[in-house]
């Protein structure tokens, strides 16, 4: 039986990637890897700590279980890495170079290896971004991931593997709290409104950023994996889009249901990051390539955090 293995399985992605993944190929067929699992296991047959550094170890997961399928999700992310730099270059790098090189090895059936918005800079058109413009990148993160798109092609063309790969917007998630990003506050602003307590946004109220929901960029990614070879004609990595906002909007959205909740603002050096960024994607691409659609806006994605974090029913509209 081959197996898929999912690299940085405990993260934000990682964690409902998983879920996903045992639900339509079966618990058995999944094997999980991070440098730091989690404490409570999620309920697959093998979880094992790995660095995605150590190649040789690597090589054995992948004849032991049979693999056949990588997913390779560990990184350093944008926030973390402006300060551990040459660390977050050798992890998103080396990562994926061994992953690819053990594709090309052992002829594996297929990579997934994600990109992010962050290939983009201050140069970049920042509405509606297209699928291929100018890409200046002024982060260490930015930096790693689109050397990381040049290398997924080149290993298609020059060696077929067949790697795959989606620019994430910022993911917004309930399950698995945000690994040193700099949309996180687009999470943390959650668990603060719940709490009944401010929120001190570390960027300015009008930063407007692309974003998804978790339930949709975990779908997004699955049915990239599945597409006919045929249809996948980026192989560098698919724009992919949802909604954008603000921290201002966030607030708002939150405001339907909590009405007395409060922001204020004291941007950091995230802010500096996050200005560099794309204010909207266009991903016509993903659309006309594998049916990409989103389904969660704003609104319909903040009544399920309210709901999912807090435990309880949140109403759907301020007048009910
Ligand atoms: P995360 O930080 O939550 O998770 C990354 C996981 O990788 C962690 O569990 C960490 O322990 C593990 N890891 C780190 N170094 C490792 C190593 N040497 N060996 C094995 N495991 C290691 O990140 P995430 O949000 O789940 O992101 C996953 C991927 O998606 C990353 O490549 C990230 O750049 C990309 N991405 C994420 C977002 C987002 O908003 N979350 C957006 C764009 C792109
Ligand atoms: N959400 C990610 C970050 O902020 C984007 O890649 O780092």
């Amino acid at each position: 039986m081959s197996r898929i293995l999912v690299i940085g399985a405990a993260g934000q992605i990682g964690t409902e990637l998983i879920e996903q993944l045992s639900i339509q190929y079966g618990k058995d067929r999944i094997v999980g890897a991070d440098l730091n699992p989690p404490d409570a296991l999620p309920d697959i047959r093998d979880y094992v700590k790995l660095d995605v550094l150590d190649k040789e170890a690597l090589a054995q997961l992948v004849d032991q279980h049979e693999i056949k399928i990588i997913y390779n999700l560990a990184a350093v992310l944008s926030a973390t890495a402006e300060r551990i730099p040459e660390k977050a270059w050798n992890i998103n790098m080396g990562g994926l170079f061994n992953v690819l090189e053990l594709a090309r090895e052992k002829e594996l059936e297929r990579i997934f290896w994600p990109s992010s918005i962050a290939v983009f800079g201050n140069s970049t058109p920042k509405a509606d971004t297209p699928q291929q413009t100018i890409t200046e990148p002024s982060t260490v993160y930015g930096i790693s991931k689109l050397a990381g798109e040049r290398w997924c092609e080149y290993y298609h063309e020059k060696y077929g593997v067949d790697v795959r790969s989606i620019r994430y917007p910022g993911l917004i998630s309930y399950k698995a709290l945000p690994g040193g990003g700099t949309t996180d506050y687009a999470v943390e602003i959650y668990y603060k409104a719940l709490e009944e307590k401010p929120f001190q946004c570390f960027l300015n109220p009008d930063t407007r950023l692309p974003m998804m929901f978790m339930p949709d960029a975990v779908r997004a990614t699955i049915e990239l994996m599945q597409a006919p070879p045929e249809n996948i004609k980026v192989r560098s990595s698919y724009n992919l889009a949802a909604f954008s906002i603000s921290p201002a909007d966030a607030a708002e959205s939150i405001r339907k249901h909590l009405p007395d909740f409060e922001i204020t603002y004291e941007p950091d050096y995230r802010e500096q990051i996050a200005g560099t960024w794309p204010h909207s994607i266009d991903d016509s691409k993903a659309r006309e390539d594998w049916n990409w659609q989103h389904e969660y806006d704003v609104d319909s994605m903040t009544e399920v955090m309210l709901r999912e974090l807090s435990g309880t029913r949140v109403n759907s509209n301020q007048s009910d």
